[in-house]
């Protein structure tokens, strides 16, 4: 419901002010220029009385909604019991570990510990730190289009060097694999289905060969489907074959949940679309409903490995983040809300495939329950990827009523992230915003 087209005269007073007081270095407020009142649910409303649809849930964050009122009494409840506690054992932090280890993948499950942290970088951090100290070495596997977060480096401005043993990445210790990326695949293959087939054998060959420069591998590193990347989805075979591998080499396979945890893609985990059991899972985003909160959870026999002080930071478990993270879980398993995803999911994905077939600049739609990418072309025949439409579209969509945010290798790609208790009627009006903001081209 647009009342001023945006961004109203409040809300570019706000956007002023705030680049007047803060870096210029913000992404958000470049592409959705308005100054948020409040919101609710899956909607957003503005200074200007506008209210926007939510199809980006603060990346992924709130997938239960903006203020989900289940989850905003749990944390009114804590708000008035104590707000940080360190790690000292809370009933909020007992209930919030117990319901977590109730979610965790089916082969994780009673055999896993958990490391709780702050941000997603800070848990994927912490995941490789962990598999470094288990085995000993240094090196990362990591894939090409991957978005892990951006801490790194100040632990070896901390006086303390015996944190190197294991913290902080640098680039020599990353090795990079293509992702079987099947719209833009680079390598030659014969036939769509040898995509991953392709990477792993390098892989093995990489870890096979005493010459081929990999001789430290600490772990695998991969998101189940690449989200800052692209919403790329690979083949089915990709993730059972790259565990085959880690166990085969004895090495962790890290996965890396963040985006794709929390039912995203109607199922609790990413890794449960393909029955991949992960050695390290990193968990982030709507575990805490939009409280910072994060975790890792390993392999309970790691657990002998790792001393006491093994990766720090002042904030991890907040007991509010907590509170909502609990909360979060009952409330998905009182509504069944996984099948809402996987049914909503797949009619809202034959929509955008509907509208890509009858547009000239949506060359792919690819995704999985609320995770749909739709990849923007100049045209279908180069596939010549076009950030610049992509961003129009974004624009058009914003001055329309709908909130909807690019990724991608290109940064050209649409993606489809709406909190996954999305009213339908709220679904459709957007699908209807969308079809007109692509086909006006
Ligand atoms: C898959 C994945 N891992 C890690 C991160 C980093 O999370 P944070 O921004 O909380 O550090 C993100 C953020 O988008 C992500 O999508």
């Amino acid at each position: 419901m647009i009342v001023v087209k945006p961004p109203g005269p409040r809300s570019r007073e706000l956007l002023a002010k705030q680049s007047k007081l803060e870096t210029k270095a913000v992404i958000y407020p470049k592409a959705f220029p308005f100054a948020i009142d409040s919101a609710s649910g899956a909607t957003v409303k503005d200074v200007d009385g506008n209210l926007y649809i939510d199809w980006v849930s603060g990346v992924s964050v709130l997938n239960l909604g903006h203020r989900n009122p289940f989850v905003e009494e749990a944390v009114r409840s804590q708000l008035g019991k104590v707000w940080h506690a360190l790690e000292i054992p809370t009933e909020t932090r007992i209930a919030f570990l117990e319901r977590i280890h109730s979610v965790l993948p089916p082969g994780m499950k009673g055999k896993a510990k958990v490391l709780l942290t702050v941000t997603g970088g800070d848990s994927v951090e912490a995941a490789v730190s962990v598999a470094r100290r288990v085995t000993g070495k240094r090196t990362v596997v990591a894939f090409e289009g991957a978005y892990h977060g951006v801490h790194q480096g100040v632990v070896s401005l901390t006086a303390s060097s015996h944190y190197l043993d294991y913290a902080g990445v640098s680039r020599e210790n990353v090795f990079r694999l293509p992702y079987p990326y099947s719209y833009r695949f680079p390598l030659p293959v014969e036939n769509k289905d040898d995509e991953s087939k392709v990477v792993i054998r390098y892989l093995e060959h990489l870890l096979e060969d005493d010459h081929s420069g990999l001789d430290d591998l600490a772990g695998i590193l991969v998101e189940p489907i690449e989200g800052e990347g692209g919403y790329i989805v690979p083949p089915e075979d990709f993730l059972p074959g790259l565990r085959e591998v880690a166990e085969r080499y004895q090495v962790p396979l890290i996965v890396d949940e963040v985006q794709t945890g929390f039912g995203r893609t109607g199922k609790f985990w990413g890794c449960e679309l393909t029955a991949t059991t992960p050695d390290i899972i990193c968990v982030s985003k709507s575990v805490g409903a939009g409280i910072p909160l994060s975790l890792i959870a390993y392999r309970s026999e790691y657990d002998e490995k790792l001393e006491e002080g093994f990766h720090l930071g002042t904030y991890r478990g907040n007991p509010l983040g907590m509170a909502a993270g609990t909360a979060s879980i009952d409330y998905m398993k009182r509504t069944n809300l996984l099948e809402r995803v996987r049914t909503l999911g797949e009619k809202t994905k034959v929509e955008f495939e509907r509208i890509a077939d009858e547009s000239k600049n949506v060359g792919e739609v690819r995704g999985v329950g609320f995770m749909i990418g739709n990849e923007v072309v100049e045209s279908k025949e180069t596939r010549k990827p076009s950030k610049a439409l992509a961003n129009g579209f974004r624009r058009s969509m914003f001055e329309q009523g709908l909130l909807m945010h690019t990724c991608g290798h290109f940064g050209n790609v649409l993606r489809f992230m709406a909190p996954l208790t999305i009213e339908e009627i709220l679904l459709d009006e957007g699908l209807g915003i969308y079809e007109r903001a692509i086909k006006s081209a």
